[in-house]
């Protein structure tokens, strides 16, 4: 129960790997927030309720900030306090370079990164008040290697790296630390539509021959959001298997 006492946000927590990481951090005693656009994101904090914390879902969209500054407002009003902010959700919208349209480059700008600033922007402001705070940014191993057909994504998620490295600058005299997690390739909804040609590359490509889990990224989550990562601040941690060394 290490996080016994601390509040915890996590953007997209309503299923995939931001469920999983909200699941992983309420075992280990976190109060939970939740915010997602789709409506499942009340049945999973009941689920999340039942490991004995408290747990909250609020239907909100990132891209609007008018949405954050009030998850933010609920937050204060309902637990005082912010102790720990996932910025988790994320989208993909693929197409080659020279076909892909200006809604599918900025979609994904607008949630991935934009997104990502509008929450770590609010929730700075609380966190430098405590002088304590723990703020995960979920990242992509394409946003250090780029990829075919994802040019909006690996930019985004690039962009959330240098992103991570200057809130860990500005945050660190403050007490709050600012890291990353890169996973490689999850079996989760996002990747559910790759082709079993694209998985069979992907897996001939980690050297630990299969694909991450959801809970494989949700631990290394929890490990930076607790006291043992305390010096710990600017990282990008890969989860990957091993596939970009
Ligand atoms: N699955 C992978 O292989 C993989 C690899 C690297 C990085 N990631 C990253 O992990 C994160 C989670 O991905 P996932 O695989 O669980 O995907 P997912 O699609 O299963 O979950 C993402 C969640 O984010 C929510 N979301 C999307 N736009 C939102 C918005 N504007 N406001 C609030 N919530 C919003 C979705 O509704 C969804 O519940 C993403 O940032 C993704 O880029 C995933």
């Amino acid at each position: 129960m290490v996080l016994k006492d601390k509040v915890a946000l996590i953007t997209g927590g309503a299923r995939g790997i931001g469920k999983e990481i909200a699941l992983e951090l309420a075992r280990r005693g976190a109060d939970i927030v939740i915010c997602d656009l789709i409506e499942e994101v009340s049945a999973t904090a009941k689920e999340i309720e039942k490991l004995g914390v408290t747990a909250v879902g609020y239907v909100a969209d990132i891209t609007n900030k008018t949405d954050v500054d009030q998850l933010m407002t609920n937050i204060l009003a309902k637990f005082s306090r912010l102790d720990i902010l996932v910025n988790n959700a994320g989208i993909t919208r693929d197409n080659l370079l020279i076909r892909m349209s200006d809604e599918e480059w900025d979609s994904v700008i607008a949630v991935n990164l934009k997104g990502t600033f509008n929450c770590l922007r609010a929730a700075a402001k609380i966190m430098i008040k405590q002088r304590s705070g723990k703020i995960i940014n979920v990242a992509s191993v394409v946003g250090m290697m780029g990829n075919m057909g994802q040019a909006n994504y690996a930019a985004s998620k690039g962009g959330v790296i240098s992103l991570t490295k200057s809130a860990a600058k500005e945050l660190a005299s403050r007490g709050v630390t600012v890291n990353a997690v890169a996973p490689g390739y999850i079996e989760t909804k996002m990747t559910e539509v790759l082709s079993d040609k694209v998985k069979e590359m992907f897996e001939t490509l980690i050297p630990m021959k299969r694909a991450g889990t959801a809970n494989d990224v949700a631990r290394v989550v929890s490990f930076l959001a607790s006291a043992d990562a305390d010096y710990v601040t600017g990282q990008v941690i890969k989860v990957d298997g091993g596939m970009l060394m």
